[in-house]
């Protein structure tokens, strides 16, 4: 392995297109409660809207030598921004500043995880939240069937907080 962490502007988020279509595909394969819901989640239904949303945001890319092997995206949103028509994802009254930051995707190949990669991706999204003064609760959001990505994040110090949609999301928070 040859291996290249690259942080990426928004304007070539499309780089991002085949590996956050596989993500979604690999939370469906794993998910036993309403799968069905990732059928219309893809590159620019999620990754898209979202960045256009967010108020800021971090993308990072791994390549071994030109292929791209995993991502993460994290994003700093209004709190209004997590309940919609979709689902209220925490009770806004507990988060007491304007701002959130979320680690909103995160996929690494098959072939390349458990070798660190991941825990490098998330130190760096977790170091530039952390420049936010104005942020001080922090989400991530997991799909159920996916117990490897939440002990994963529990063993990083976040903390199982509740379910939402019925199972369908496990939210995390820190
Ligand atoms: C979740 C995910 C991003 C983690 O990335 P990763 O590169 O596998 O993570 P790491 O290798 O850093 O860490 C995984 C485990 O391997 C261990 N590990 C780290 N380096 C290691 C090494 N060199 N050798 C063996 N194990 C190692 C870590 O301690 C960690 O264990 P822990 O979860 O008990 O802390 C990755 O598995 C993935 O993309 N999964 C599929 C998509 C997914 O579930 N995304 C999350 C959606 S919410």
């Amino acid at each position: 392995m040859n291996l290249k962490y690259e942080v990426i502007t928004e304007d070539n988020i499309s780089l991002c297109r085949d590996l956050c279509n596989e993500l979604m595909a690999f939370q469906k394969s794993k998910a036993h409660i309403t799968p069905e819901r990732f059928d219309s989640m893809n590159f620019e239904t999620r990754m898209v809207p979202s960045v256009k949303s967010a108020i800021h945001n971090y993308i990072v890319i791994v390549k071994d030598v030109e292929e791209i092997v995993g991502y993460v995206y994290s994003n700093v949103s209004p709190k209004e921004a997590y309940s919609n028509d979709f689902a209220t994802f925490f009770d806004l009254s507990t988060v007491k500043k304007d701002n959130v930051g979320c680690l909103s995707q995160f996929f690494i190949k098959d072939g390349y995880r458990q070798f660190g990669i991941g825990s490098v991706l998330f130190n760096m999204s977790m170091e530039w939240l952390r420049q936010f003064n104005d942020v001080e609760d922090y989400f991530i959001y997991v799909s159920n069937g996916n117990t490897e990505a939440l002990e994963f994040y529990v063993s990083k110090g976040f903390t199982v907080s509740h379910d939402i949609l019925d199972g369908f999301i496990t939210v995390l928070r820190k």
